[in-house]
């Protein structure tokens, strides 16, 4: 009890200490207005350069330095082209993209990540870092998939928040992106997205909404899309009625690079800042003269121009852009961020079979392997437009194989397949005609599998594929892979199969004639040192996967009902709700693997699972309680996913839903007991006719377990 009042006092406290704090910041932001002069309020709204803004040096006010992306730091680019400035001193950390840092379901990792990305941005002098991406995962071929995180907004939101705060601790503003709906790159200037709102509420906001409300993001990019008609640059309802209204956003909404349509529309819209507007001078950009003109003819109030010039002076004084003492100095290249890029590609991995404990391999009971396929050797940070990172180093798994068992193992190495694209296609023409069945790679391949002991094979993707600006065009392994690795299967039963990618991919053609499958993402600068440590037992597979891979396309929901890409360039997204495993779950379909699975080393039992009551108000909070012991012989770690379904509902509900997880780690014969929480106000669905967030009273089910489809436990429970 007396803890609770301390606790009160301590908040009341700070809410005074803030709210003062944030009056001393309002008034400074008055008065630093007051000075400008409308052509200086201006130059802060647009870019005067590729990343940067103008400042007002007289007011002490500097440039404004954006840059790329969510993981890693992007080099610096020429002022007024998009050519690299060829700095030398701007290599950086490169961890592994976001759907490798979704499949660790570890919050603490993701906040390491946003802390040395923030230490990074700052050494490099940036002042806002844009990312993170959490756009759902709604399409297999979605060329950005990698980029983003999962299909799962629960899992989005918790993973954006944890990064976003961890950031912007080290004085640098996150851009949480691309608000909204920036679910497909295929016509991703011009493609306009409907939705019903429910969807809106349930699957494509709430990630948005909780890097706002709860991560504190300092500034949100606005899609290249429309949203029901209206650009999102220029959509009252998104960035006015959404963002501000009901998310109090107080910070900058920018618009995506050339993704501004006007001038008028827009600032009245809420957009703040214009940035990489293609083929105009910069004084000609929809929020430079064309600005000042609609404010001299009356157009435009100069209120609302200062309206935007405050949420950017507010910006830069929660970053101490403005104040010389106390900003973050950062730090590059660390051994400790290296360290955290290498933990971050460990967790990411995921195992997916496992055929009579194959894996880890013995590496001292091996005279010689085979390392097969283009993707052992091929460098993936520099890849994928955006989030490219020019990054330090990168040790490819032949490099790792190498150093680490060089002297004591034979290595057989065959390139097995090729990337078939033509040097220089920067557009989805890099997955043109690349089905071509090359057996003289394959036969060179085969070959080297026979005499090894072992084959692995690095298959997938690479960034010809898994790219910003282009979807792919087929769910299926590129470059002839499929013969290659039955080839190489039928020659060494003991044939493990990586796959390098960062999105779904169909599998069903070889999971069933290979041991062992192991999904190793694009892995940052650590990937080759990651994946060996799992594969020979140093370290444990404990990844999950953050999608469900079907078994085709055509099972997906977007495609099953044909409205991807959209006609006429519209979408709509009639799967609505049922997005991901949501519609796999509901509509009985089995999936090749499904959304939260990844198989360990150890075994893990689940007991004394129970709910803290069998009866709830609809204010309560529901615990559930867990036994989780590792009975096996190998250290682990276990993601217990808690999902909960209602059993009656007067609209369609998505069977099961994730609403909380937590990754455990366990030593052999350990037992840990962990509670998972949920509100019963987040089992409320979105209701349309009366819009508002409902719980009907009823029967829900809670389903605790170790993916959608694993369920160890159903626990019934009455919400009053
Ligand atoms: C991407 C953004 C990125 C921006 C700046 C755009 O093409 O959509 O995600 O931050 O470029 O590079």
């Amino acid at each position: 009890m007396k803890t609770n009042i301390m606790t009160a006092i301590l908040l009341m406290l700070c809410t005074v200490v803030f709210s003062q704090e944030d009056k001393a910041v309002e008034k400074r932001i008055q008065l630093l207005i007051k000075k400008m002069t409308l052509n200086e309020k201006v130059g802060l709204l647009h870019g005067n350069s590729k990343f940067y803004t103008a400042g007002v040096p007289r007011l002490g006010i500097p440039e404004w330095a954006l840059s790329d992306g969510p993981h890693g730091v992007r080099a610096e680019m020429n002022r007024h082209n998009w050519n690299y400035a060829g700095w030398t001193n701007d290599y950086a950390t490169c961890f592994p993209p976001g759907t490798a840092m979704a499949a660790t379901w570890n919050l603490e990792l993701t906040r390491q990540r946003g802390y040395v990305l923030g230490e990074e941005a700052r050494y490099r002098k940036k002042d806002v870092l844009l990312g993170p991406g959490v756009n759902i995962i709604r399409t297999p071929l979605g060329g950005r998939n990698f980029e983003y995180l999962s299909e799962d907004p629960f899992l989005n939101s918790q993973l954006a928040v944890a990064y976003i705060k961890a950031l912007q601790t080290k004085d640098v503003a996150a851009s949480v992106k691309h608000f909204l709906a920036n679910s497909q790159e295929k016509n991703r200037f011009i493609i306009d997205v409907n939705m019903s709102e429910r969807a809106l509420r349930e699957i494509y906001l709430p990630a948005f909404k909780a890097s706002v409300m709860e991560g504190g993001s300092l500034t949100v990019m606005a899609a290249y899309n429309k949203f029901r008609g209206e650009f999102c640059t220029e959509n009252n309802y998104l960035s006015r009625t959404l963002l501000r209204d009901e998310f109090k956003f107080k910070g900058v909404y920018m618009s995506d690079w050339d993704g501004t349509h006007s001038t008028e529309k827009s600032a009245l819209a809420g957009l703040d800042l214009e940035m990489g507007t293609l083929n105009k001078k910069y004084e000609d950009w929809y929020f430079a003269k064309p600005l000042i003109k609609a404010i001299k003819e009356g157009r435009i109030q100069s209120s609302l121009v200062d309206e935007k010039v405050a949420n950017i002076l507010r910006v830069m004084m929660k970053t101490k852009v403005l104040s010389s003492k106390n900003r973050e100095v950062g730090s590059m290249n660390t051994k400790e961020h290296q360290q955290e890029a290498y933990r971050s590609a460990v967790e990411s991995i995921v195992l997916l079979k496992n055929e009579n404990d194959l894996l880890p391999l013995d590496m001292s009971a091996l005279k010689s392997i085979a390392v097969i396929g283009d993707n052992a050797t091929r460098l993936q940070c520099g890849g994928g437009l955006s989030s490219e990172v020019k990054t330090l180093y990168e040790i490819t798994p032949l490099q790792a194989v190498t150093t680490k068992f060089g002297k004591s193992i034979q290595i057989n190495y065959a390139q097995g397949y090729e990337k078939q694209s033509q040097p220089g296609e920067g557009s989805n023409k890099g997955q043109l005609n690349t089905d071509k069945i090359d057996w003289k790679l394959i036969d060179e391949a085969v070959a080297q599998a026979k005499k090894s002991d072992v084959a692995i094979v690095f298959a997938g993707l690479n960034h010809d594929f898994d790219s910003e600006s282009f979807d792919r065009i087929h769910m299926r392994l590129p470059y002839g892979q499929e013969t290659l690795i039955r080839e190489v299967a039928k020659v060494n039963p003991k044939t493990i199969v990586v796959i390098i990618a960062g999105s779904p991919l169909e599998l069903s053609g070889i999971a069933y004639r290979v041991p062992s499958l192991v999904w190793g993402w694009f892995g940052g600068m650590e990937a080759g040192n990651a994946v060996w440590d799992v594969l020979t037992g140093k370290e444990f597979p404990s990844g999950k996967l953050p999608f469900t891979l079907p078994v085709s396309i055509n099972q997906s929901p977007a495609h099953a009902l044909g409205n991807y890409p959209g006609r006429d360039l519209k979408v709509n997204y009639e799967e609505d709700v049922l997005v991901g495993y949501r519609w796999f779950d509901t509509k009985n379909i089995a999936p090749m693997y499904p959304f939260g699975f990844g198989l360990s080393y150890t075994r893990f039992e689940m007991t004394d699972i129970s709910s803290d009551k069998k009866e709830y108000d609809q204010n309560d909070e529901i615990t559930v309680t867990i036994s989780l012991a590792n009975t096996g012989d190998n250290t682990g770690a276990e993601v217990v996913q808690l999902y909960a379904g209602q059993t009656h509902s007067t609209v369609l509900r998505p069977k099961k839903e994730l609403k909380a997880f937590k990754k455990v780690f366990l030593e052999t014969g350990e037992k840990k007991t962990i509670s998972l929480k949920v509100k019963v106000q987040d089992m409320a669905f979105y209701n349309e006719k009366t819009s508002n967030w409902v719980v009907e009273p009823g029967e829900f089910v809670l389903y605790v377990g170790t993916s959608v489809k694993d369920i160890h436990s159903r626990l019934p429970i009455i919400v009053k």
